[in-house]
């Protein structure tokens, strides 16, 4: 596991727990949904998280915390490039390194591009895109459902 990583969970750690990472099913839908919930204010259904469960081009990643669900990826793979759907770490677990495990592991497999959409007002999203080497594409206006605006990004993987 990533060094950096590491160190910034040693203090975690100090209680015997271990962090992994798993493939997410439906088995994992309630603790999906509480991470949400602390995280957006537009939370997705447990049936639009099934359906990209269900999928078979999604990618869907999770942390775990001795056991306990902290972190969550979905993407969407088409034909080795990757749309990043959503993304989420718990809020007790934040800037730990864990949204960044999540997104370098499921990136090894990408092999041309990934992108996404975020929210223009997401300055801790934003910020970690962008630590993560995302170019800034074009603004799409209205984009949510709340009528934010989102930002494009991108990043060439293969
Ligand atoms: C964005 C989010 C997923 C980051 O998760 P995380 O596990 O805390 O991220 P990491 O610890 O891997 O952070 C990596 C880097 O991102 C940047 N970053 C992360 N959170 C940040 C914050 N609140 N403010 C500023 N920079 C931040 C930092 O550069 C950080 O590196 P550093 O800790 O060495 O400074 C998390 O804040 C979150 O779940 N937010 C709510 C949901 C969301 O907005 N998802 C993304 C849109 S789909």
């Amino acid at each position: 596991m990533d060094q950096v990583f590491e160190r910034k969970v040693q203090r975690r750690e100090s209680d015997g727990q271990i962090l992994s990472l798993d493939s997410l099913t439906d088995a994992h839908l309630a603790p999906i949904i509480k991470i949400a919930q602390e995280s957006f204010d537009v939370v997705w259904s447990e049936k639009e998280f099934t359906e990209l469960l269900k999928n078979p081009d999604s990618v869907a990643k999770g942390a775990f915390y001795g056991g306990e669900l902290v972190g969550y990826f979905f993407g969407i793979d088409i034909q080795g490039d990757l749309d990043i759907i959503t993304l989420a770490t718990s809020k007790r677990f934040r800037q730990l390194g864990i949204a960044t495990l999540l997104l370098n592991t499921v990136l090894k497999n990408v092999r041309g591009e990934a992108f996404l959409e975020v929210d223009l007002r997401n300055d801790a999203a934003l910020a970690f895109y962008r630590k993560a080497g995302f170019i800034e594409g074009r603004i799409r206006k209205a984009y949510y459902q709340n009528k934010y605006d989102a930002l494009c990004m991108s990043l060439v993987v293969g």
